[in-house]
């Protein structure tokens, strides 16, 4: 099968890129490929909105810019930052011009928000649902293209380069090409061969590595631990920021989350003593950056032997509330908190993966014809804590900034286009001969629980040295197995998962390793200090 562009996933940023680059080319093929429903993503489940410079008045490029910069503790890329920042209120035009609906206050101006570290209210936002009116106007503005084909619950299980024509690729191979994927059918349990001059991958987040965490299921950093076995280049993977205020409710995966706006709407943090503990932590108190502020909260639950603290929204009026939070309001509701009446029992969970597939400035990755965007990505606009509500906006502008340059690359591809054409007819098939089916499904169930455990209990807020070689030992084991049972089993998504997981756990340990300091939404109790060094980690 063969396709002009490829773009695997679609979340804001496959969607971004794939919309833009069927409306370029009208006689060219898109082709977007997700694992399981079209909106079943990352995306659907943001809450608190999208952050841009709006109100020209009070707000400025530079401050949006600063507030980056300063929740990203010296690693922010300043390019990528100022792309981003000044870039972002023209892709929100556009989606709103696709139909997204944002709201509006009384004077029938945008209403907008505020968040942890943000100096201005600058974020645009529908009810407490924004992704998912997001991705609800996006995938109408999608249907509008008729070049472009959406294909659903087919998972991709790696990407193609000659490595799979018999060519020894290593890290230090400079011309490494992706050629496509290798994808498996879910409804026929074939793997294709599915063939692109030009890829992109937009896989999302990777929070299902850690036992509570906001992401759905998709969430298993696939992209990244397909680039980094095709020996792509990946960096930064120990900034794994930690939501603060997820509701507390054991047992339910994924945890829901309390979004960072109900704080910057009043919310005010309590232990379980009652007392408004943030401002023994930092003067900018509930809406610190939310490194701070989920470190304060494991501190507190730590000392009081609790496994969560408190949101107060008792004093924000009933009315106000439920204008702007209805589905927080209704979730609670469903579980017996009336939110006027109750304070909400919340925990920090893993949330957002500030690292990922490595890419330049427009998105392009260390592999020839392979772009990256959203949140697999590390565009360098996060640095070491990403500000929150800058990731939908990051998911666009580089979605764009991908459709810009792959034109030319398109371009450059077609010129050469009979080379091209022999190297595809030398990709072999998929090879499955000597697997069988899984005999125990419930070993694939267990070892992700596992790695799950691991991950929480030794790389989850507060990390030190100790804990960290203990994981990373037990992940050799689980890598070990996993292999094993990969080697002689049929490919299954939950298989696959698995292994992209134990991948996702070995590159977060490795970078905590690596980076002796603590920084940004990194914290090592046996390297407290931030090192004079500013260091990316390239693995
Ligand atoms: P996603 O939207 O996650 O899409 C990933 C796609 O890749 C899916 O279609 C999936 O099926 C597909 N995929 C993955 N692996 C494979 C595979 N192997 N084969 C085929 N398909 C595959 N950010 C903000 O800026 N503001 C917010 O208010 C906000 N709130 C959030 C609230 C929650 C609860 C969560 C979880 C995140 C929130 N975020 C927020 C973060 C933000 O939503 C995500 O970072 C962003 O939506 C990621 O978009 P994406 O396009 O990169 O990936
Ligand atoms: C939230 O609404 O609190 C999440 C925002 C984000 O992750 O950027």
């Amino acid at each position: 099968m063969h396709t002009d562009f490829l773009v695997i996933g679609s979340g804001v940023a496959g969607l971004t890129y794939a919309i833009k680059t069927a409306g370029h080319f009208p006689n060219k093929k898109v082709t977007i490929i997700t694992k399981v429903t079209a909106d079943e993503t990352n995306t659907k489940y943001a809450q608190g909105g999208i952050a841009g410079v709006w109100d020209e008045l009070k707000d400025s490029f530079d401050k949006h810019i600063d507030d980056t910069l300063i929740a990203g503790d010296g690693l922010c890329n300043r390019q990528a930052v100022e792309v981003v920042v000044k870039e972002g209120p023209e892709r929100i035009q556009e989606i709103i011009n696709y139909g997204a609906q944002f709201d509006k206050n009384e004077a029938g101006e945008y209403s907008l928000g505020k968040e942890g570290g943000h100096s201005e209210n600058r974020i645009l936002h529908h009810k407490d649902v924004t992704g998912q009116e997001i991705e609800r106007a996006l995938l109408a503005e999608l249907s509008r293209h008729k070049n472009i084909e959406l294909i659903k619950h087919w998972f991709v299980v790696d990407i193609i380069t000659q490595h799979h024509m018999g060519y020894l690729v290593t890290k230090v191979t400079p011309d490494i090409t992706c050629y496509g994927v290798y994808v498996l059918n879910l409804k026929t349990n074939k793997i294709e061969k599915l063939l692109a001059p030009i890829t992109v991958i937009a896989t999302g987040g990777n929070g299902q590595a850690y036992r509570t965490t906001t992401n759905p299921k998709i969430a298993s950093g696939d992209g990244v631990a397909m680039v980094y076995r095709a020996k792509g280049r990946i960096e930064n993977m120990e900034f794994i920021q930690f939501h603060p205020t997820a509701l507390y409710e054991p047992g339910e995966s994924p945890s829901f989350l309390i979004t960072e706006a109900v704080r910057g709407d009043g919310g005010i943090l309590r232990n379980k003593d009652g007392e408004a503990f943030m401002e023994r932590y930092d003067v900018r108190k509930d809406l610190a950056p939310r490194d701070i502020v989920a470190r304060a909260i494991d501190n507190e639950m730590k000392r009081a032997g609790t496994e969560n603290v408190f949101l107060d929204c008792r004093h924000m009026g009933r009315e106000k509330f439920i204008h702007h939070f209805p589905n927080i309001y209704q979730k609670c509701l469903s579980i017996g908190i009336d939110v006027m009446e109750h304070m909400i029992p919340v925990a920090p969970a893993a949330h957002y993966s500030c690292g990922g597939i490595k890419t330049d400035i427009v998105g392009r990755t260390s592999i020839q014809n392979l772009y990256a965007c959203g949140e697999c990505a590390s565009t360098g606009l996060h640095g070491a804590n990403r500000l929150a509500s800058n990731s939908l906006l990051e998911a666009m502008v580089f979605g764009h900034r991908a459709f810009v340059d792959s034109v030319n690359k398109h371009q450059e591809l077609e010129s050469d286009y009979a080379t091209w054409e022999k190297k595809l007819a030398a990709i072999p098939d998929w090879n499955a001969k000597g697997t069988n089916d899984p005999k125990e499904m419930i070993l694939i169930t267990q070892s992700q629980k596992e790695l799950q455990q691991i991950m929480s209990d030794y790389v989850g807020i507060v990390r030190n040295d100790v804990r960290l070689e203990r994981a990373s030992r037990r992940l050799d084991l689980l890598h070990e197995e996993t292999e094993a049972l990969y080697e002689n089993t049929k490919v299954s998504p939950q298989l696959c998962e698995l292994r992209n997981l134990i991948t996702i756990g070995y590159l977060i340990v490795k970078g905590a390793e690596f980076r002796k300091e603590s920084r940004g939404l990194h914290y090592n109790t046996d390297h407290p200090e931030k090192s004079e060094l500013l260091q990316n980690i390239i693995l």
